[in-house]
């Protein structure tokens, strides 16, 4: 078992990454000190799966747990899905120690998070993350939040969990689907932060693919890493935070406009890495070698990597405008300048943008 700490004064916390690790999760809260009562968020496709081993984990444990089943999909991370978990928990006579345990992916962890930043101005948060994306990226960090009908995740808050335990053993049921999902964002902290993390997934992706348990401890520890770095010199995006974003800019609008139905998180951001490297390359910051490999990866995880034919320049940059990364009419685009570092650009002006997209 690996233990990575997130460094945040009185907010740090400790992610334990390991095989086998979910029956002790009761033993883990145990050294948190928190309340008997837990809200067990979950939906009904993890439940079946793994709510036996962590409700009885839990109950061995001495904590009586409520369960909150909320839809399986991205159309549940609703306010109104918050408003019947906050229902639970008053009806249920939770307090501000009860804590909030979100098993599942990114959907779940964010919609509990959200819960648990604002239940009661704030009770303790366990993230036990069951999808190769939410172990790398959405459980670590604090990033919370719910959709709004007009956009993706505009309703949250930054909101550390206390404790984050990522259990390799429950990817084996994870369709190969979200495993690629997952593999977008492990590809983009090679891409930020380390050249050599870059070489080790190009070396090892095939064993990654065939779900080799060495190698997938190996990833969701070093990308953990690297979150927790970058998180802890810039915990709510002043400046550093946003290199987590590479990728996102064009993969959020690949996303809106085919209706968060066609691609997954991690798809859009696969199509959106390599679209700003494409970028970063016509604006000669990125050399042609480093490109050719960024590409070569992507489509060796298997994800889509061209922008779908049917999407047009003019709703693709309306809806760069749209995202809430957008400050003062200024849009923020990460772009590599070699594998390893990226640079933060505020100055893309539009027509920049509109002659790049033009060239597809
Ligand atoms: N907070 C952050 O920093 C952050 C970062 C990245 C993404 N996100 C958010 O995460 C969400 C995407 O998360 P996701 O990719 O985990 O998708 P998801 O939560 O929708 O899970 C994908 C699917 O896998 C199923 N599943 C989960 N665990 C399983 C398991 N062990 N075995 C079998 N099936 C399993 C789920 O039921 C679901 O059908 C998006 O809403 C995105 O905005 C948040």
């Amino acid at each position: 078992m690996e233990l990575i700490k997130v460094d945040l004064g009185a907010r740090s916390y400790n992610i334990s990454i390991g095989s086998g690790i979910l029956p002790d999760l009761g033993r883990y809260l145990k050294e948190l000190q928190v309340g008997k009562r837990v809200l067990l968020v979950t939906n009904s496709n993890v439940w079946r799966l793994y709510g036996k081993i962590v409700k009885e984990s839990l109950s061995d444990a001495g904590y009586r747990v409520l369960v909150g089943e909320i839809g399986d999909g991205e159309e549940y991370k609703t306010l109104a899905t918050a408003e019947r978990l906050y229902d639970l928990a008053y009806q249920s006579g939770c307090d501000r120690l009860s804590p909030v345990v979100a098993l599942g992916g990114g959907v779940v962890g964010d919609t509990a998070g959200f819960v648990a930043a604002t239940y009661l101005r704030g009770v303790p948060l366990i993230q036990v993350p069951t999808t190769l994306l939410a172990q790398v990226d959405s459980s670590v960090g604090g990033k919370v939040a719910v959709n709004h009908p007009r956009g993706k995740n505009i309703i949250g808050a930054f909101y550390q969990p206390c404790l984050v335990l990522a259990d390799i053993d429950v990817l084996k049921t994870l369709p190969m689907r979200e495993i690629r999902s997952g593999l977008a964002e492990i590809i983009k902290y090679g891409i930020i932060w380390s050249e050599e993390f870059f070489s080790w997934l190009e070396e090892n992706i095939g064993a990654l693919l065939a779900g080799d348990a060495g190698s997938l401890v190996h990833v969701v520890q070093e990308s953990c890493r690297i979150k927790a770095e970058v998180v802890e010199a810039d915990e709510t995006e002043g400046g550093l935070r946003a290199i987590l974003n590479y990728g996102h800019t064009v993969g959020h609008a690949v996303e809106a406009l085919t209706r968060y139905k066609k691609y997954t998180h991690g798809e859009a951001v696969g199509i959106g890495m390599v679209a700003a490297a494409r970028l970063a390359w016509s604006l000669k910051l990125l050399g042609f070698a480093d490109l050719s490999r960024i590409e070569a990866l992507v489509r060796r995880a298997g994800l889509p990597y061209e922008l779908p034919e049917n999407l047009l320049v003019e709703d693709i940059m309306e809806r760069f405008y749209h995202d809430k990364k957008v400050i003062g009419g200024n849009l923020t685009f990460v772009l590599p300048g070699c594998i390893g570092k990226v640079d933060i650009r505020k100055d893309l002006t539009r027509d920049i943008l509109i002659n790049f997209s033009k060239m597809r």
